[in-house]
Protein backbone atom coordinates (compact mmCIF):
# COMPACT_ATOMS: atom_id res chain seq x y z
CA UNK A 1 0.00 0.00 0.00
CA UNK A 2 1.26 3.21 -1.12
CA UNK A 3 0.05 6.10 1.23
CA UNK A 4 0.54 10.01 1.19
CA UNK A 5 0.72 11.59 4.60
CA UNK A 6 -0.67 14.68 3.99
CA UNK A 7 0.31 18.38 5.85
CA UNK A 8 2.92 15.82 7.51
CA UNK A 9 4.46 17.63 10.91
CA UNK A 10 8.44 16.52 11.76
CA UNK A 11 7.15 15.23 14.99
CA UNK A 12 4.44 12.81 13.36
CA UNK A 13 7.48 11.31 11.55
CA UNK A 14 8.67 9.70 13.87
CA UNK A 15 5.66 7.75 15.07
CA UNK A 16 4.53 6.43 11.76
CA UNK A 17 8.28 5.26 11.24
CA UNK A 18 8.18 3.62 14.65
CA UNK A 19 4.14 1.71 14.06
CA UNK A 20 5.39 1.06 10.53
CA UNK A 21 8.29 -1.35 11.13
CA UNK A 22 5.41 -4.17 11.13
CA UNK A 23 3.65 -3.09 9.07
CA UNK A 24 6.26 -1.79 6.14
CA UNK A 25 3.81 0.10 4.13
CA UNK A 26 5.36 2.64 1.50
CA UNK A 27 4.74 5.44 3.27
CA UNK A 28 5.77 9.39 1.78
CA UNK A 29 5.11 12.63 3.95
CA UNK A 30 4.66 15.62 2.10
CA UNK A 31 4.25 18.78 4.15
CA UNK A 32 1.95 20.57 1.84
CA UNK A 33 -1.77 20.76 2.92
CA UNK A 34 -3.61 18.40 0.60
CA UNK A 35 -6.02 20.95 -1.82
CA UNK A 36 -7.02 20.93 -5.15
CA UNK A 37 -3.63 22.70 -5.64
CA UNK A 38 -1.61 19.56 -4.65
CA UNK A 39 -4.04 16.74 -5.28
CA UNK A 40 -1.33 16.05 -7.93
CA UNK A 41 1.02 14.86 -5.50
CA UNK A 42 -1.63 11.83 -4.58
CA UNK A 43 -0.90 10.45 -8.24
CA UNK A 44 -0.98 6.60 -7.65
CA UNK A 45 -1.12 6.32 -3.84
CA UNK A 46 -3.36 3.75 -2.65
CA UNK A 47 -4.23 6.21 0.62
CA UNK A 48 -4.21 9.37 1.32
CA UNK A 49 -3.82 10.43 5.18
CA UNK A 50 -5.07 13.98 6.26
CA UNK A 51 -5.50 16.24 8.96
CA UNK A 52 -7.43 18.81 9.80
CA UNK A 53 -6.01 21.64 7.65
CA UNK A 54 -6.19 19.13 4.57
CA UNK A 55 -9.45 20.87 2.41
CA UNK A 56 -11.07 17.96 0.75
CA UNK A 57 -14.05 19.43 -1.12
CA UNK A 58 -15.31 18.42 -4.28
CA UNK A 59 -12.57 19.45 -6.68
CA UNK A 60 -9.51 17.79 -4.77
CA UNK A 61 -11.61 14.61 -3.68
CA UNK A 62 -12.68 14.24 -8.23
CA UNK A 63 -8.60 14.76 -8.36
CA UNK A 64 -7.66 12.47 -5.72
CA UNK A 65 -10.12 9.76 -7.46
CA UNK A 66 -8.85 9.99 -10.92
CA UNK A 67 -5.11 9.61 -9.01
CA UNK A 68 -6.06 5.85 -7.84
CA UNK A 69 -6.25 7.03 -4.21
CA UNK A 70 -9.13 4.12 -2.73
CA UNK A 71 -8.80 5.22 0.98
CA UNK A 72 -9.12 8.86 2.68
CA UNK A 73 -7.30 7.95 6.46
CA UNK A 74 -8.17 10.85 8.84
CA UNK A 75 -5.88 11.65 10.92
CA UNK A 76 -8.46 13.62 13.33
CA UNK A 77 -11.65 12.65 14.84
CA UNK A 78 -13.14 15.50 12.69
CA UNK A 79 -14.12 16.16 9.49
CA UNK A 80 -15.67 19.20 8.73
CA UNK A 81 -13.37 19.33 6.10
CA UNK A 82 -14.46 16.70 4.05
CA UNK A 83 -17.21 16.91 1.14
CA UNK A 84 -18.97 13.48 2.87
CA UNK A 85 -21.65 13.48 0.32
CA UNK A 86 -18.99 13.81 -2.92
CA UNK A 87 -16.70 11.20 -1.28
CA UNK A 88 -19.74 9.03 -0.97
CA UNK A 89 -20.57 9.89 -4.36
CA UNK A 90 -16.97 8.77 -6.02
CA UNK A 91 -17.32 5.58 -3.19
CA UNK A 92 -14.35 6.77 -1.39
CA UNK A 93 -14.44 5.51 2.25
CA UNK A 94 -13.24 7.67 4.94
CA UNK A 95 -12.32 6.60 8.10
CA UNK A 96 -11.30 8.87 11.28
CA UNK A 97 -9.06 8.64 14.29
CA UNK A 98 -12.70 8.93 16.45
CA UNK A 99 -10.87 9.14 20.28
CA UNK A 100 -7.36 9.46 20.98
CA UNK A 101 -7.05 11.04 24.71
CA UNK A 102 -9.98 13.04 26.06
CA UNK A 103 -6.99 13.54 28.95
CA UNK A 104 -5.01 15.03 26.38
CA UNK A 105 -7.51 18.15 25.90
CA UNK A 106 -8.95 17.75 29.39
CA UNK A 107 -6.24 18.68 31.18
CA UNK A 108 -4.90 21.49 29.01
CA UNK A 109 -7.88 23.37 29.32
CA UNK A 110 -7.43 23.04 33.06
CA UNK A 111 -3.89 24.10 32.11
CA UNK A 112 -4.80 27.01 30.66
CA UNK A 113 -7.37 28.14 33.00
CA UNK A 114 -4.98 27.83 35.78
CA UNK A 115 -2.30 29.91 33.64
CA UNK A 116 -4.88 32.79 33.39
CA UNK A 117 -6.11 32.89 36.36
CA UNK A 118 -2.97 33.11 38.13
CA UNK A 119 -1.13 34.37 35.58
CA UNK A 120 1.54 32.16 35.29
CA UNK A 121 2.03 33.37 31.58
CA UNK A 122 2.94 36.48 32.50
CA UNK A 123 4.81 35.66 35.80
CA UNK A 124 7.09 33.22 33.32
CA UNK A 125 7.94 36.52 30.83
CA UNK A 126 8.44 39.07 34.01
CA UNK A 127 11.16 36.86 36.28
CA UNK A 128 12.74 36.26 32.92
CA UNK A 129 13.41 40.34 32.55
CA UNK A 130 14.41 39.95 36.86
CA UNK A 131 11.31 41.45 37.53
CA UNK A 132 9.62 39.72 40.55
CA UNK A 133 6.66 42.04 41.30
CA UNK A 134 3.64 40.57 42.49
CA UNK A 135 1.60 43.66 41.03
CA UNK A 136 -1.03 42.80 38.45
CA UNK A 137 -0.42 39.12 39.26
CA UNK A 138 -3.65 38.30 41.34
CA UNK A 139 -5.93 35.28 40.49
CA UNK A 140 -8.74 33.74 42.47
CA UNK A 141 -9.19 29.95 44.45
CA UNK A 142 -10.50 28.03 41.98
CA UNK A 143 -11.72 26.10 45.14
CA UNK A 144 -15.78 27.12 45.55
CA UNK A 145 -16.19 28.96 41.88
CA UNK A 146 -18.56 27.70 39.41
CA UNK A 147 -17.44 26.09 36.45
CA UNK A 148 -19.88 25.81 33.30
CA UNK A 149 -19.23 22.90 31.29
CA UNK A 150 -20.66 22.97 27.71
CA UNK A 151 -20.68 19.79 25.88
CA UNK A 152 -20.02 16.74 28.19
CA UNK A 153 -18.25 14.00 25.75
CA UNK A 154 -15.45 12.12 26.31
CA UNK A 155 -13.27 15.20 26.94
CA UNK A 156 -15.88 17.28 28.88
CA UNK A 157 -16.26 14.62 30.91
CA UNK A 158 -12.72 14.68 32.17
CA UNK A 159 -12.66 18.46 32.21
CA UNK A 160 -15.61 18.31 35.00
CA UNK A 161 -14.01 15.29 36.75
CA UNK A 162 -11.59 17.48 37.08
CA UNK A 163 -12.66 20.52 38.43
CA UNK A 164 -15.05 18.54 40.17
CA UNK A 165 -11.90 17.36 42.08
CA UNK A 166 -10.66 21.23 42.32
CA UNK A 167 -13.50 21.63 44.87
CA UNK A 168 -15.68 23.98 42.06
CA UNK A 169 -19.24 23.69 41.57
CA UNK A 170 -19.94 21.83 38.37
CA UNK A 171 -22.76 23.11 36.09
CA UNK A 172 -23.07 21.53 32.53
CA UNK A 173 -25.29 21.91 28.96
CA UNK A 174 -25.56 18.65 27.04
CA UNK A 175 -28.61 17.72 25.16
CA UNK A 176 -27.45 14.17 25.98
CA UNK A 177 -26.77 13.97 29.23
CA UNK A 178 -24.42 11.80 30.97
CA UNK A 179 -25.98 10.25 33.73
CA UNK A 180 -22.92 8.56 35.51
CA UNK A 181 -22.03 12.42 36.08
CA UNK A 182 -25.03 13.59 38.05
CA UNK A 183 -24.86 9.67 39.69
CA UNK A 184 -21.66 10.23 41.27
CA UNK A 185 -22.76 13.81 42.14
CA UNK A 186 -19.84 15.26 39.56
CA UNK A 187 -21.93 17.97 38.30
CA UNK A 188 -25.56 19.28 37.64
CA UNK A 189 -27.63 19.76 34.40
CA UNK A 190 -28.88 23.01 33.60
CA UNK A 191 -29.81 24.81 30.55
CA UNK A 192 -27.61 27.31 28.46
CA UNK A 193 -28.79 30.40 29.85
CA UNK A 194 -27.94 29.26 33.54
CA UNK A 195 -24.40 28.55 32.67
CA UNK A 196 -24.11 31.75 31.30
CA UNK A 197 -25.48 33.54 34.05
CA UNK A 198 -24.34 31.16 37.49
CA UNK A 199 -20.44 30.33 35.87
CA UNK A 200 -17.42 32.06 36.85
CA UNK A 201 -15.66 29.86 34.60
CA UNK A 202 -17.31 28.34 31.02
CA UNK A 203 -15.67 25.82 28.86
CA UNK A 204 -16.41 24.73 25.59
CA UNK A 205 -16.18 20.95 24.79
CA UNK A 206 -18.48 20.89 21.74
CA UNK A 207 -18.00 19.95 18.18
CA UNK A 208 -18.60 22.48 15.72
CA UNK A 209 -22.07 22.20 14.04
CA UNK A 210 -24.79 24.55 12.40
CA UNK A 211 -26.47 24.57 15.85
CA UNK A 212 -23.40 25.36 17.65
CA UNK A 213 -21.31 28.10 15.60
CA UNK A 214 -20.84 31.71 17.67
CA UNK A 215 -22.80 29.31 20.42
CA UNK A 216 -20.69 32.53 22.53
CA UNK A 217 -22.04 35.24 20.91
CA UNK A 218 -22.61 39.00 21.93
CA UNK A 219 -26.08 37.82 23.61
CA UNK A 220 -24.24 34.74 24.98
CA UNK A 221 -21.24 37.11 27.03
CA UNK A 222 -23.61 40.13 27.74
CA UNK A 223 -25.65 37.65 29.99
CA UNK A 224 -22.32 36.10 31.76
CA UNK A 225 -21.52 37.40 35.40
CA UNK A 226 -19.04 40.49 35.11
CA UNK A 227 -15.15 38.55 35.80
CA UNK A 228 -16.08 35.14 33.76
CA UNK A 229 -13.63 33.33 32.27
CA UNK A 230 -14.00 31.54 29.07
CA UNK A 231 -12.23 28.54 28.07
CA UNK A 232 -12.41 27.47 24.38
CA UNK A 233 -10.40 24.17 23.33
CA UNK A 234 -13.14 23.05 21.04
CA UNK A 235 -13.23 25.25 17.79
CA UNK A 236 -12.91 28.11 16.79
CA UNK A 237 -16.15 28.85 15.44
CA UNK A 238 -18.10 28.09 19.12
CA UNK A 239 -16.65 31.61 19.94
CA UNK A 240 -17.49 34.86 18.07
CA UNK A 241 -14.19 36.54 18.40
CA UNK A 242 -15.58 39.67 17.54
CA UNK A 243 -17.98 39.76 20.22
CA UNK A 244 -15.11 38.35 22.75
CA UNK A 245 -12.98 41.33 21.78
CA UNK A 246 -15.83 43.64 22.70
CA UNK A 247 -16.76 41.87 25.93
CA UNK A 248 -12.91 42.34 27.06
CA UNK A 249 -12.60 45.58 26.10
CA UNK A 250 -15.60 46.77 28.12
CA UNK A 251 -13.99 44.42 31.34
CA UNK A 252 -16.95 42.82 31.20
CA UNK A 253 -15.05 39.28 30.77
CA UNK A 254 -12.23 38.80 32.93
CA UNK A 255 -10.19 36.58 30.27
CA UNK A 256 -10.28 34.21 27.61
CA UNK A 257 -8.04 31.34 26.79
CA UNK A 258 -8.39 30.19 23.52
CA UNK A 259 -6.33 26.78 22.12
CA UNK A 260 -8.63 27.62 18.98
CA UNK A 261 -9.68 30.12 16.39
CA UNK A 262 -12.22 30.39 13.92
CA UNK A 263 -9.41 31.88 11.54
CA UNK A 264 -6.61 29.18 12.39
CA UNK A 265 -6.17 28.11 9.15
CA UNK A 266 -2.80 28.82 7.03
CA UNK A 267 -1.68 30.50 10.38
CA UNK A 268 -1.55 27.97 13.21
CA UNK A 269 0.93 25.02 12.97
CA UNK A 270 2.99 27.49 11.46
CA UNK A 271 6.28 29.63 11.99
CA UNK A 272 5.05 32.89 10.96
CA UNK A 273 7.80 34.80 12.97
CA UNK A 274 9.45 36.52 10.39
CA UNK A 275 6.34 38.13 8.60
CA UNK A 276 3.51 40.34 9.67
CA UNK A 277 0.09 38.98 11.07
CA UNK A 278 -1.99 39.75 8.76
CA UNK A 279 -5.46 38.87 10.98
CA UNK A 280 -6.60 42.00 12.64
CA UNK A 281 -8.68 40.41 14.61
CA UNK A 282 -6.02 37.90 15.72
CA UNK A 283 -3.34 40.55 16.31
CA UNK A 284 -6.26 42.72 18.50
CA UNK A 285 -6.53 39.22 20.89
CA UNK A 286 -2.90 39.14 21.62
CA UNK A 287 -3.01 42.25 22.68
CA UNK A 288 -4.65 41.60 25.33
CA UNK A 289 -3.38 40.68 28.71
CA UNK A 290 -5.23 38.70 29.99
CA UNK A 291 -5.92 36.54 26.50
CA UNK A 292 -3.96 33.64 26.38
CA UNK A 293 -3.84 31.95 22.49
CA UNK A 294 -1.81 28.96 21.50
CA UNK A 295 -2.34 27.25 18.71
CA UNK A 296 -4.24 24.29 18.44
CA UNK A 297 -1.58 22.03 20.91
CA UNK A 298 -4.40 20.47 23.78
CA UNK A 299 -4.37 17.13 21.62
CA UNK A 300 -0.55 16.90 21.80
CA UNK A 301 0.52 14.44 24.33
CA UNK A 302 2.71 11.42 23.66
CA UNK A 303 -0.27 9.07 24.39
CA UNK A 304 -2.50 11.03 21.88
CA UNK A 305 0.21 10.61 18.96
CA UNK A 306 0.85 7.21 19.55
CA UNK A 307 -2.89 6.63 19.56
CA UNK A 308 -3.97 8.39 16.28
CA UNK A 309 -0.73 6.75 14.25
CA UNK A 310 -1.94 3.13 15.14
CA UNK A 311 -5.51 3.75 15.04
CA UNK A 312 -4.49 5.05 11.41
CA UNK A 313 -3.08 1.84 10.67
CA UNK A 314 -5.38 -0.29 12.05
CA UNK A 315 -7.99 1.51 9.77
CA UNK A 316 -5.72 0.89 7.03
CA UNK A 317 -4.96 -2.48 7.60
CA UNK A 318 -8.94 -3.19 7.44
CA UNK A 319 -8.91 -2.12 4.51
CA UNK A 320 -6.63 -3.79 2.75
CA UNK A 321 -7.85 -6.98 3.97
CA UNK A 322 -11.07 -6.06 3.19
CA UNK A 323 -12.60 -6.06 6.92
CA UNK A 324 -15.28 -3.62 8.20
CA UNK A 325 -14.34 -0.62 8.66
CA UNK A 326 -15.01 0.25 12.57
CA UNK A 327 -13.94 4.32 12.00
CA UNK A 328 -15.60 5.01 8.94
CA UNK A 329 -17.24 8.08 8.66
CA UNK A 330 -20.83 8.24 6.94
CA UNK A 331 -23.08 10.85 6.11
CA UNK A 332 -25.30 10.19 8.71
CA UNK A 333 -22.57 10.19 11.10
CA UNK A 334 -23.94 13.65 12.66
CA UNK A 335 -21.35 14.58 15.62
CA UNK A 336 -18.42 16.53 14.19
CA UNK A 337 -15.06 16.66 16.31
CA UNK A 338 -11.82 18.02 15.77
P1 LIG B 1 -17.73 13.97 21.99
O1 LIG B 1 -18.42 13.68 20.71
O2 LIG B 1 -17.32 12.85 22.87
O3 LIG B 1 -18.62 14.97 22.87
C1 LIG B 1 -19.27 16.09 22.36
C2 LIG B 1 -20.48 16.35 23.25
O4 LIG B 1 -21.07 17.58 22.85
C3 LIG B 1 -21.56 15.26 23.15
O5 LIG B 1 -21.89 14.78 24.44
C4 LIG B 1 -22.73 15.99 22.52
O6 LIG B 1 -23.99 15.51 22.97
C5 LIG B 1 -22.47 17.39 22.99
N1 LIG B 1 -23.18 18.41 22.22
C6 LIG B 1 -23.52 18.41 20.91
N2 LIG B 1 -24.17 19.55 20.61
C7 LIG B 1 -24.24 20.27 21.76
C8 LIG B 1 -24.81 21.55 22.09
N3 LIG B 1 -25.43 22.29 21.18
N4 LIG B 1 -24.68 21.98 23.36
C9 LIG B 1 -24.06 21.23 24.30
N5 LIG B 1 -23.53 20.01 24.04
C10 LIG B 1 -23.62 19.55 22.78
O7 LIG B 1 -16.48 14.88 21.58
P2 LIG B 1 -15.14 15.08 22.40
O8 LIG B 1 -14.18 14.00 22.02
O9 LIG B 1 -15.46 15.32 23.82
O10 LIG B 1 -14.60 16.43 21.74
C11 LIG B 1 -15.25 17.67 21.96
C12 LIG B 1 -14.66 18.70 21.02
O11 LIG B 1 -13.31 18.99 21.39
C13 LIG B 1 -14.51 18.21 19.59
O12 LIG B 1 -15.72 18.35 18.88
C14 LIG B 1 -13.44 19.08 19.04
O13 LIG B 1 -14.00 20.21 18.41
C15 LIG B 1 -12.63 19.46 20.25
N6 LIG B 1 -11.27 18.90 20.21
C16 LIG B 1 -10.23 19.78 20.27
C17 LIG B 1 -8.92 19.33 20.25
C18 LIG B 1 -7.77 20.28 20.39
O14 LIG B 1 -6.62 19.87 20.19
N7 LIG B 1 -7.99 21.55 20.73
C19 LIG B 1 -8.63 17.91 20.11
C20 LIG B 1 -9.80 17.05 20.10
C21 LIG B 1 -11.07 17.56 20.13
Amino acid sequence: MRIAIFSAHSFEREFFAASNVTKKYDLVFFEANLSAKTASLADKFDVVCCFVTDKLDQETLRLIKKAGVRLIALRSAGYNNVDLEEASKLKIPIVRVPAYSPHAVAEYAVGLLLSLNRKIHRAYARVRELNFSLEGLMGFDLNGKTVGVIGTGRIGTVFATIMHGFGCKVIAFDPIPNLKLKEYRILEYVDLQTIFRNSHIISLHVPLLPTTKHLINAAALNQMKKGTIVINTGRGALLDAHALIESLKSGHLAGAALDVYEEEDGIFFKDLSDQVLQDDVLARLLTFPNVLVTSHQAFFTLEALTKIVETTFENISAFEEGKSLVNEVHISTHVKSS
